[in-house]
């Protein structure tokens, strides 16, 4: 896969700023961690109820806010940090960081079809958390181009599993 080819003419560090950028305003909210794991989770159990076998949580732990649940979002959300951390001017580095998480994943049971969920739900949640003016629809498309991005290197670098 050619990582240039994937932005098919866009400008990358365009599309990497306003990532950064917005993720910043997250991370302004007070407990940021803890709401917005919350609320992608609940999001993510309300487009798929059954698909996040991945995961040891029901529907109703996230409803309810179940403390271990609420520890690990916490933790997702530190995950999703360290991704948007690794982003850089030099988009092949971090497609090669991104084919290295492949196989780990593949391990733990997530599918292109969970990629695809939690793009899903990663872009409703940007929408309810930040205001329109922080999450434009340009905003959105950065955010859709850049976890297409990173889910179809972690795919490919599952292929050697
Ligand atoms: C671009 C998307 C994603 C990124 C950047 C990402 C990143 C990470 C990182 C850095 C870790 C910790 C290192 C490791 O355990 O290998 C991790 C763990 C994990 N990820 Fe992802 N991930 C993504 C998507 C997903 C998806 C779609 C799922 C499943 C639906 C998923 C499920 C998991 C699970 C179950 C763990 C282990 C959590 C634990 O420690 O209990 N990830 N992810």
């Amino acid at each position: 896969m050619d990582a240039l080819a994937f932005f098919d003419g866009e400008c990358y560090f365009g599309i990497v700023s306003e990532v950064s950028e917005s993720w910043d305003r997250v991370k302004m909210i007070e407990s940021y961690d803890e709401m917005f794991g919350a609320t992608l989770f609940k999001c993510m159990y309300d487009i798929a109820p059954d698909a996040w076998t991945p995961f040891a949580f029901t529907a109703d732990d996230v409803e309810q806010k179940n403390e271990k649940f609420m520890v690990f979002a916490k933790r997702f959300v530190r995950m999703l940090d360290l991704a948007v951390h690794m982003l850089g001017p030099d988009m092949d580095i971090v497609a090669e960081e991104m084919m290295d998480l492949g196989p780990a994943h593949a391990r733990y049971g997530v599918t292109a079809r969970h990629f695809e969920l939690m793009g899903q739900a990663l872009g409703h949640t940007l929408e309810k958390v930040l205001s329109s003016r922080d999450c434009t629809p340009s905003t959105k498309h950065s955010w859709e181009k850049i976890f297409s991005f990173m889910s179809a290197y972690m795919l490919e670098g599952a292929k050697s599993v």
